[in-house]
């Protein structure tokens, strides 16, 4: 597997009202996008685009989301994951578990439409890393 570009960092948020106002007001943020639920990863999302890569504003959403958890532990939310492209997400998947790694639950549909794991940050170095299928239309 070679580690292709860097999606996004992920970031977990109370509210993503008001970390729109911190990116777009105090940072300068020109480029944020509508947010929508993503049911499946019980997160609600948000996207901030800069010019080279993009912020995932992370809520959660309904029961049992992982980011509640994430905020028990940081009520005013802070960076939760980087996320990088992989071109073939199966192979990638098998590889990793192949070497080792843990691979949190099956490949799923990401905020970006295309197939997600995320690794566990014991393996990596203390970091949540997500891999994602690069979208087909991208580069
Ligand atoms: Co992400």
């Amino acid at each position: 597997m070679t580690l292709g570009r860097l999606n996004h960092v992920g970031v977990a948020t109370p509210s993503i009202e008001k970390s729109i106002a911190v990116y777009r007001d105090f940072l300068g943020a020109t480029e944020i996008g509508e947010p929508f639920d993503v049911p499946a990863q019980k997160v609600r999302v948000c996207f901030v685009d800069t010019p080279n890569s993009q912020i995932e504003l992370l809520e959660p959403l309904g029961e049992g989301s992982p980011i509640a958890k994430f905020l028990e532990k940081n009520p005013a939310g802070g960076q939760h994951h980087v996320c990088f492209e992989v071109p073939d997400i199966r192979a990638a998947t098998a590889e990793m578990a192949a070497k080792g790694a843990r691979v949190l639950g099956e490949p799923r549909i990401g905020a970006h439409g295309t197939p997600v794991i995320f690794l566990h940050p014991k393996d990596t170095g203390g970091v949540l890393v997500e891999l994602m299928e690069s979208p087909q239309d991208a580069h």
